[in-house]
């Protein structure tokens, strides 16, 4: 296969206002032009507001651009009903764009009027339809305007896809190489799983944040995978590439050091939702046939937090055998909650286990489902990691980092993206959360996040049923299955290989 060059510019906002700058502008795409690129990618918020006038200056500046080109509409394109003029003006909303041996699908995931994204109902099933259609082609690009894993340095976590965790579900299931995204004028590159998420930030919009200056991405496919490019108007470059180790067929080696357990959304209550039976079944086999070395409640023991759930709850906690570790979730300090989870199951601390050590994290709040872990807890956070880099950090908390599938997205964790960089950047061995209602386990860098759904509350969102998942660590392994509570069948979620040179082996 050739290689292919990509410029992937996002985030023009053209104006005749002050949000654009049209020096940037200029700058990059004489940059564009002069490098032998292959194709430009621009994943939207080509306009500022979506105006008229707007659109016959941004139409006039695109052709500036002397390269094949593949233009995805952005939110503030569709402000106005600009939806309307960016296919008169630019180009059709959907595509698909062949090359070689590969193919891009680009999309409108924009909603009229509003900041927030989603690939909803026909979208979704057009998107999918093209990747079966397309899943001979060995690269798969697909290219939207919302991001789609949290970022880190956006302030407050919003404007994501509802459905982040069904579009993320069905790239990875797909083997899509690449997304391509814009949106948060945040540059950023993560891998998930196989797929590479690339971020561009702003080509030449005034809005930048933490101080950033005008940027674009340069993505470059080759035979062994993908490298992307930072590439900031100052000159500055950041790199990085992936390149996916195929089979993914993987067998444990030495032995087996730590089973953990993992348990969320009890909901232990009198409502006919919580489902009693369930959980006494999956507390026996648990404590009689999967004999773990730890069990980890990532929160929402109680469905309200009243002494009566709490006594009951209390009741189940005791039958399970050996070390546990519990994080309130919002359920479990909602009414008295606050004071009543520490009275019976204490403040959650760090725990220490042989070369392991488990750092629970604080994520709830009063009355709401969005949690924080707020700027004092993610510096508290990077120094445990710092402090014990040298044993296996298993961190715990009960909102989810990752989207999760079957979930409205509405960005749960205020501050998602600067934990999941803070976790990502030191190489978190593993983490554990709880919210959601349905079972999710994907790699973030080098980094496994596992998300368990509910183990007896009926208004779960997992196909699946109710479950819980346990976690096996060997000397070179991480292996994640998912136990169905009521029939203890099992699936397997992910096995992630262990770098053998950490330090705590
Ligand atoms: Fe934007
Ligand atoms: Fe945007």
């Amino acid at each position: 296969m050739m290689d292919m060059l990509i410029a992937h510019i996002s985030d023009t906002h053209i104006t005749n206002e002050v949000a654009f700058k049209s020096y940037a502008y200029d700058l990059i795409v004489n940059e564009i032009n002069t490098k032998p690129f292959d194709l430009v990618v621009h994943t939207g918020d080509v306009t500022n507001n979506g105006l008229r006038e707007e659109y016959e200056h941004a139409s006039y500046l695109i052709k500036k651009i002397e390269k094949p080109l593949v233009v995805v509409p952005g939110n503030h394109d569709a402000r106005n009903v600009g939806y309307e003029l960016f296919e008169k003006y630019i180009g059709p909303l959907y595509g698909v764009y062949e090359f070689d041996n590969g193919v891009i699908i680009w999309l409108d995931s924009t909603i009229p009027d509003l900041s927030d994204g989603r690939v909803g109902g026909y979208k979704f099933k057009w998107l999918k339809e093209k990747l079966e259609a397309y899943s001979h082609k060995k690269i798969k690009i697909v290219a939207a305007h919302h991001h789609l894993v949290p970022l880190p340095d956006t302030g407050r976590e919003r404007n994501v896809l509802f459905n982040a965790g069904d579009v993320l579900d069905l790239l990875l299931t797909h083997e899509v190489t690449l997304y391509m995204c814009g949106h948060k004028h945040v540059p950023n590159v993560y891998r998930v799983e196989d797929l590479v998420v690339d971020n561009a930030g702003c080509a030449s919009c005034r809005k930048t944040r933490k101080g950033d200056v005008n940027s674009y991405n340069i993505v470059k496919i080759t035979d062994k995978g993908v490298k992307v490019v930072i590439r900031r108007l100052t000159g500055d470059e950041e790199s990085k590439e992936h390149n996916p180790i195929r089979p993914k067929i993987f067998i444990p080696r030495g032995r087996r050091l730590l089973r953990i357990v993992q348990i969320s959304e009890s909901n232990v209550s009198d409502r006919v939702y919580f489902r009693k039976r369930t959980l006494e079944n999956a507390i026996k086999a648990i404590n009689e046939k999967y004999k773990p070395d730890i069990v980890i409640h990532c929160g929402d023991v109680v469905e309200k937090g009243i002494e009566r759930y709490y006594e009951k709850a209390m009741e189940y906690y005791e039958k399970v055998k050996g070390e546990k570790i519990i994080v309130p979730g919002h359920n479990d300090i909602s009414y008295l909650g606050y004071e009543l989870f520490r009275e019976y199951f204490g403040e959650p601390e760090v725990l220490e286990l042989g070369d392991f050590v488990f750092i629970p994290i604080l994520s709830a709040q009063y009355e709401t489902q969005i949690g924080v872990v707020g700027r004092t807890g993610q510096k508290m956070l990077s120094r445990m990691l710092e402090e014990f880099r040298e044993k296996f950090r298993i961190v715990i908390m009960h909102h989810n980092l990752v989207p999760v599938p079957g979930v409205k997205e509405i960005g749960y964790l205020e501050d998602a993206g600067n934990v999941l960089k803070i976790i990502t950047e030191n190489e978190t061995e593993l983490t554990l959360t709880g919210h959601g209602g349905n079972t999710s386990a994907v790699k973030v860098e080098k980094s496994p996040i596992i998300n368990a759904g509910s183990i007896s509350w009926e208004l779960h969102r997992n196909p699946f049923g109710n479950s819980f998942n346990i976690i096996d660590i060997y000397e070179d392994m991480v292996v994640a299955f998912e136990i169905q509570a009521t029939w203890g069948s099992r699936k397997v979620l992910g096995m992630w290989k262990i770098k053998s040179e950490i330090p705590w082996l």
